[in-house]
């Protein structure tokens, strides 16, 4: 099977399907005309033309049957009710799922065990095509598909990496916490530049600068951050009085309580998904 020649459907028409279908026909890798989207309001899919121009249609089915790959990009809640429209349908093609926390045990429950089925984790910033997506795959999955799956998620990321199912909740959440602490981190940064004399763009763009290279120098160097950090804290200087204030009102532990809540959270979700199927 060669990727260039193959039909994509995507299944839901959300943001992520949309960074998808970009990343596919940006890359070359499928043509616009041999992506198929579904989505069961015809005004969103008006919408997605606009965005990507490729083929459209309100049934799931059709979608599902137009590929030679199949990527499900609805939301974990409405997981079932696609399934339960594709059941019949599903047969040795390939599988793929976007959904967070959602166990490949919940869709073979549905559908069987014998299709190849690969769980896909995907970058948040895909329209940047930076970041990394995770695959799991499921017993029926060749490494003919796995190279499918990496090359389509390939488009949309920098890495794309496989882990054991048991860990993709973990590198989802913290994924995503990890993302939401630096979207804080600058908004109060910028807030804070702007209280102590710096002009708004010129806060906001230091805020970018000063968080980029901080990253860049832990990955740059064999030190822990926390070594960074005292180099950076000249005894009885200023940075340290901040950083003390940073400690007294916890927050290294608010960041460790917020992975952890996000964490749980999703193993709440997954059960509740459960009880559903
Ligand atoms: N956003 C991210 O950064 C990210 C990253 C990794 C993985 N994911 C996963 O990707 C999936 C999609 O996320 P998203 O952010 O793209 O969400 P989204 O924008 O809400 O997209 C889901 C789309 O599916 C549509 N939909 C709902 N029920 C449907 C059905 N029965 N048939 C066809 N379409 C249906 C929704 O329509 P309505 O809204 O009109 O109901 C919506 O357009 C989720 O499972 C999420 O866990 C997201």
């Amino acid at each position: 099977m060669v990727l260039e020649e193959m039909k994509v459907s995507l299944i839901g028409a959300g943001v992520m399907a949309e960074v998808i279908a970009l990343g596919l026909v940006r890359s070359k890798l499928v043509s616009s005309e041999d992506i198929m989207v579904s989505h069961y309001r015809e005004d969103r899919l008006v919408q997605f033309r606009e965005s990507v121009p490729v083929r459209t249609t309100t049934s799931n089915v059709e979608a599902y049957r137009h590929g030679d790959v199949a990527i499900i990009c609805v939301r974990p809640q409405a997981m079932n009710g696609v399934l339960k429209e594709l059941r019949g349908e599903v047969e040795s093609r390939l599988l793929v799922t976007i959904a967070a926390g959602l166990p490949i045990s919940l869709y073979e429950a549905q559908i069987g065990g014998s299709t190849p089925f690969v769980r896909a984790m995907p970058t948040f910033f895909g329209r940047i095509k930076a970041g990394t997506t995770g695959l799991t795959l499921n017993s029926a999955a060749t490494a003919q598909h796995l190279a499918i799956a990496s090359r389509i998620f390939g488009t949309i990321s920098e890495n794309v990496i496989v882990l054991p199912e048991d860990e993709i909740d973990a590198f989802t959440t913290f994924g995503s916490t990890t993302t939401a602490t630096v979207y804080l981190l600058l908004d109060a940064l910028i807030t804070a530049g702007s209280l102590v004399g710096l002009r708004h763009q010129a806060s906001h763009s230091r805020a970018i600068e000063q968080v980029i290279a901080a990253a860049r120098n832990v990955e740059a160097t064999d030190k822990l951050p926390s070594q960074l950090l005292d180099e950076l804290c000249t005894p009885g200087g200023v940075t340290v009085e901040g950083v003390k204030v940073f400690e007294e009102r916890a927050m290294r532990g608010a960041l460790i309580d917020g992975v952890m809540a996000a964490t749980n959270r999703a193993r709440e979700l997954r059960e509740a998904a459960r009880q559903l199927g």
